[in-house]
């Protein structure tokens, strides 16, 4: 797979070193020149045990690489993950003003279909947020036949065991948001149904190694719920 990560820091760098270690592509980029420069002379901003080695082992092989151009990353990747940073803002909650700059430089690119998947950790309805600006962006440009999907994939790495975090996780959490499947007026939307649910999906998930919930697009909101629901319960028991 081809793979561009948006924010080389801890989740970006980590994430797109282990991406390439496992046979992919990856191009990570940062608006930082300074660390980019640094990385492409070897060296690596943050200790994590085994991560020196796989980064080099990875350039050097041709897996990955360290850029400043959102546009040629973009134009040869499939998959486009998002990692930039989310600190608080003066309320305490999760200022998404460098997620959406990245939606933005995203929608400015793009030469043709993308998976967008947000790494960062982000509200409920971001997803929403990122479509409207990427479809805004892609106006601007006259290309609205460009399709996209976007989808929730939240990091869980822990600072000093992030490389077997990422190579031995015990959940992978991916929520993607299919338009095409969807259409135009789709009936429910899982970010809203989420947001009741999310203490007892993230219990469904902290207990089991993996869940799949598939729910099909043609039922109504409540029947939706329910069904969710009976999923997690049995996921928890
Ligand atoms: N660090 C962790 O342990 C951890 C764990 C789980 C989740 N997270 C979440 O993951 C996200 C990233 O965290 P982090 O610790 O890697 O942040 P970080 O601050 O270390 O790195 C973010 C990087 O994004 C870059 N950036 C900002 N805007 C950009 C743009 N438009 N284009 C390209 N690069 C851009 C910055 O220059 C910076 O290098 C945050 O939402 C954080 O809450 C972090």
């Amino acid at each position: 797979m081809r793979v561009c990560m948006i924010g080389t820091g801890y989740v970006g760098l980590v994430t797109g070193a282990c991406l390439a270690e496992q046979g992919n592509h990856v191009w990570c980029v940062d608006i930082d020149e300074d660390k980019i420069s640094r990385l492409n002379a070897g060296v690596v901003p943050i200790y994590e045990p085994g991560l020196e080695d796989i980064i080099k082992r990875n350039v050097s092989q041709g897996r990955l690489k360290f850029t400043t151009d959102t546009k040629e990353a973009v134009k040869n990747s499939f998959f486009v993950f998002i990692a930039v940073g989310t600190p608080p803002d003066e309320k305490g909650n999760a200022d998404l003003k460098y997620v959406m700059q990245a939606a933005q430089n995203i929608g400015a690119c793009m030469e043709g279909y993308k998976i967008i998947a947000i790494k960062s950790t982000v509200p409920v309805g971001t997803t929403h947020k990122i479509k409207t600006i990427i479809t805004e962006e892609l106006t601007k440009r006259g290309r609205t036949d460009i399709d996209f999907d976007v989808a929730f994939c939240p990091e869980f790495l822990k600072e000093g065991s992030a490389v077997d975090d990422f190579l031995s996780p015990d959940r992978i959490y991916w929520h993607e948001y299919n338009r095409k499947a969807a259409g135009k007026d789709p009936l429910f939307d899982l970010d809203t149904i989420f947001e009741g649910w999310s203490e007892i999906y993230m219990k469904a998930f902290s207990k089991s190694r993996l869940a799949i919930i598939h729910i099909p697009m043609d039922l109504d909101h409540e029947t939706c719920k329910k069904k969710l629901l009976e999923i997690l319960e049995d996921t928890i028991r």
